[in-house]
């Protein structure tokens, strides 16, 4: 097969790389890719968003299979936009994909369903927003209805927060229309993890456990970022609770939104908190979470190529998915300043050197090329990832690679893992 694959992050090279290995891909390319992905896929200089773009390479270049990696041109209906030139392609529908575009509409999914989530109200006016938040205990959370790259999300401690928080999204427009609408909802706490399941239209197969870090700094301090490192397995996933997360929060999500007219196809991710036990959803996206991506792919036995096939052509559940036993964790290597200003055109050294230790692997994703140089371009830059018999052995080796690569303007999270290490 001729494959396309959309997106240009580290979650990209690591479906590259797994979608390169498989004996079914023929030419693989990549819109728009980055440094790493060139050494495995033809780049193409054509933006995730830019969907006519990708429909119209697709067709010159009668490509069999689009597999799309971020959220924007998902929610942007790339795949209806595909699928209208009968070109197959893995993703939601843009009406599927509003379960991550609108978490207004997520939320009143939730609710009509019975899907275990926090509390919440929505809100259009602010003084009602403002009058409700009143009335709430605190920390309380509000979210911009709309995407807002993972930044729309403030977990206000007083009320004082919470109101200003409102004010930045409603009146002032910090996230544009995003924040037009709210979603006002209570605090849960617990331990967070990241649940995935591949889903052909009605049937869905769970992938293996991960679990994300989503704050920029040690200890879990500092701003939400778009995920500092991951690892799986992820220990407080037992069978029990992936059996209950499947048959209470999954299917339930899958034949609602056949229900509602959008049978939903591609990766469903719940980000769930859990506490004793007990599962709460706090958000779906429609894709692979990234870096949580590059621990699944590097623990994926299965051929990858034939199970996005089966999800398309709706046979998944033919399909029964092999794993490594060894675990995988990722460190995300990101330019000073990220998730704030920072500052693109740094030299990376000793990237070889780092990739030849046994078990690791560099996912590139802010990254170009210039003059046989790599140079960082972008916040999140690396995915240094690597394979070892437990999380522990795997969390060494990665540091171990860090400590090789030469990068003046990086800086990583030098805790990754602690979660499952310390339950040990
Ligand atoms: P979301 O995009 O809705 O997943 O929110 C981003 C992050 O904010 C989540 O990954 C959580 O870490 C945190 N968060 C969201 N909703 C809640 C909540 N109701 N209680 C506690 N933390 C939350
Ligand atoms: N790492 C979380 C996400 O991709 O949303």
């Amino acid at each position: 097969m001729d494959i396309l694959i959309v997106g240009g992050g580290g979650r990209e090279h690591a479906l590259s790389w797994a979608i390169s290995k498989s004996p079914k891909c023929n030419k693989l390319y990549c819109a728009p890719g980055n440094a790493g992905i060139a050494d495995i896929a033809e780049c193409v200089n054509i933006q995730d968003n830019n969907v006519s773009a990708i429909v119209i390479f697709a067709k010159k270049k009668a490509i069999d299979l689009v597999v799309i990696g971020p959220e924007v041109p998902l929610v942007l209906g790339l795949v209806d936009a595909l699928e209208a030139e009968n070109i197959k392609v893995f993703g939601p529908s843009g009406n599927a994909a509003q379960l991550e575009g609108s978490k207004a509409f997520m939320k009143k999914l939730f609710k009509k369903y019975n899907i275990p989530t926090a509390a919440f109200e929505c809100f259009t006016d602010f003084n009602r927003a403002v009058a409700y938040v009143r009335k709430q205990t605190t920390p309380i959370v509000i979210k911009a209805v709309g995407l807002a790259a993972g930044k729309g999300v403030v977990i206000a401690n007083t009320e004082n927060e919470a109101i200003d928080a409102l004010d930045q999204m409603m009146n002032k427009k910090k996230f544009g229309a995003a924040g037009t609408e709210v979603v006002i909802e209570e605090f849960l706490d617990g331990e967070e993890v990241s649940f995935f399941a591949l889903v052909d239209g009605k049937t869905a197969i769970p992938l293996i456990s991960a679990q994300d870090h989503k704050a920029a700094y040690d200890g879990d301090k500092g701003p939400n970022t778009g995920g500092m490192g991951a690892y799986s397995p992820a220990p407080i996933v037992t069978d029990a609770i992936a059996a209950e997360i499947m048959k209470t929060v999954i299917q339930p999500t899958i034949n609602a939104m056949a229900s509602e007219g959008y049978p939903y196809k591609g990766v469903l991710f719940a980000g769930l908190m859990i506490k004793n036990g007990k599962i709460k959803t706090l958000e779906f996206n429609i894709r692979f979470g990234d870096p949580e991506c590059q621990v699944l792919m590097a623990r994926l036995d299965s051929d990858i190529v034939e199970v996005i096939d089966a999800a398309v052509t709706g046979r998944l559940g033919d399909v029964e998915l092999t794993w490594k036993k060894e675990a995988a964790l990722v460190v995300v290597m990101a330019t000073i300043g990220y998730p704030n200003s920072y500052t693109n055109g740094s030299e990376i050294k000793n990237l070889k050197q780092a990739s030849e230790i046994n078990g690791i692997t560099i996912f590139h994703a802010g990254t170009k090329a210039k003059n046989g140089k790599i140079i960082a371009n972008g916040g999140r830059v690396l995915s240094i990832t690597a394979l070892a018999s437990d999380v522990k052995s795997a969390q060494l080796k990665a540091y171990n690679a860090v400590d090789t690569i030469d990068w003046q303007q990086g800086f990583c999270r030098q805790d990754i893992g602690w979660r499952a290490i310390d339950r040990k």
